[in-house]
């Protein structure tokens, strides 16, 4: 059966990158008969120049119709000074929550070759591989009420609210269990049980659920440990499981341990597998049009995709194996560049993938 992709490839950077794991794309379905269709839309701050918003009434007909979900980025400074409400990242908000991708799953995993990119020390970084699993539609980004507003002494004050109910603490504590049941069984829940209520009920509903997952032993940290820990010595981490927040913070942080943002690809999955795939990093507009962007995160976001969704690990294998022979040669994109490389631009490390597939086929 033909299974539909909706790519949106948004701002910035987006297109560009987003080019590359098409490509990669292409050459699968082809080479594979994967059955894939493709169709385009608009997100984010390309939507709100075509159409007034950033999340466009057909862009989520596509998404809803499609089986899988392609973005690149969206964001820039174009679009800074417009009103929250029509601000590109209101577009990928919307599609999270509209498609209910609630499970957001945000592997760290070092490449030997990039080590020497790593702010870190070879020996805190070296054999990483950790994965946080994000709540991506509730929390303190959806919680009501949520504004700006006017204060009988004249002075503004501005207010979000962190919220999560008991249903949906549960539906996130058993994917993160669930994907550490196929991990080494280790998942550690971050909170701030300490000072906020509302996570105070996170790691009693995390703990009530850990029952049922005897072979996974579960640990709980705050969050400015959590914070320092992946920093100190990440490698005691296999899973992390938080809050739409604190995932935000913490899978950057775990982004940089492993060289460069630019590589980090991410699914946002739905309770049956449904997914929204995209490379962690934002849109990165100082250096967007310049083809200069890494193109790997959206690459190994679309063999998440196709792992995920499409259950084709054998397509999604040979697109990682691809991305590693891609590093073994000595071509980096600036942001992974170290001493001694041939510094290239997007399409030639996509180029690079593509040769390695090709070599391995
Ligand atoms: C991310 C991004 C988004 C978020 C922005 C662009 C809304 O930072 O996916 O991590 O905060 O979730
Ligand atoms: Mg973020």
């Amino acid at each position: 059966m033909t299974k539909k992709i909706a790519v949106l490839p948004g701002d910035g950077i987006g297109p560009e990158i987003v080019a590359e794991a098409v490509k990669v794309l292409d050459y699968l379905n082809a080479d594979m008969s994967l059955d894939l269709s493709l169709e385009y839309g608009l997100i984010g701050g390309a939507a709100y120049d075509a159409h007034g918003t950033p999340f466009p009434e057909q862009t989520l007909v596509l998404a809803k119709q499609a089986d899988a979900v392609l973005l690149g980025a969206v964001g820039g400074y174009k679009w800074e000074s417009l009103d929250i409400a029509v601000r590109p990242e209101k577009g990928l908000l919307g599609l999270r929550s509209e498609l209910q991708l609630f499970a957001n799953l945000r592997p760290a995993i070092l490449y030997p070759q990039l080590i020497s990119a790593s702010t870190l020390k070879a020996e805190v970084v070296s054999g990483l591989d950790i994965l946080i699993v994000r709540e991506l539609t509730g929390g303190i980004y959806f919680g009501q009420p949520r504004g700006v507003r006017l204060l009988d002494n004249g002075e503004k004050q501005g207010y979000n609210t962190l919220v999560y109910s008991e249903s949906e603490i549960r539906r996130i504590a058993h994917s993160a269990f669930q994907v550490a049941q196929k991990r080494n069984r280790r998942l550690c829940s971050v909170d701030k049980a300490n000072v906020l209520e509302c996570t105070e009920l996170w790691r009693q509903v995390v703990t009530e659920i850990g029952r049922q997952y005897p072979d996974v032993e579960l640990s709980h940290m705050y969050v400015d440990n959590a914070a320092m820990q992946l920093v100190r010595a990440p490698k005691q981490f296999d899973v992390l499981v938080t809050t739409n927040m604190f995932g935000d913070i913490l899978s950057d942080i775990s982004a940089m341990l492993t060289g460069s943002i630019g590589m980090l690809p991410s699914a946002s999955l739905d309770a049956n597998n449904k997914g929204m795939y995209e490379p962690i990093h934002g849109s990165a507009p100082d250096i967007a049009g310049k083809g200069v962007a890494n193109p790997l995160a959206t690459i190994l976001s679309a063999a998440m995709m196709l792992r995920y969704t499409f259950n084709r690990s054998d397509a999604a294998g040979r697109i990682e194996d691809a991305v590693n022979k891609a590093l073994n040669s000595n071509i980096r994109t600036a942001d992974i560049y170290s001493e001694g490389m041939q510094k290239v631009g997007s399409a030639a490390m996509g180029d690079a993938v593509i040769s390695a597939l090709k070599e391995g086929a």
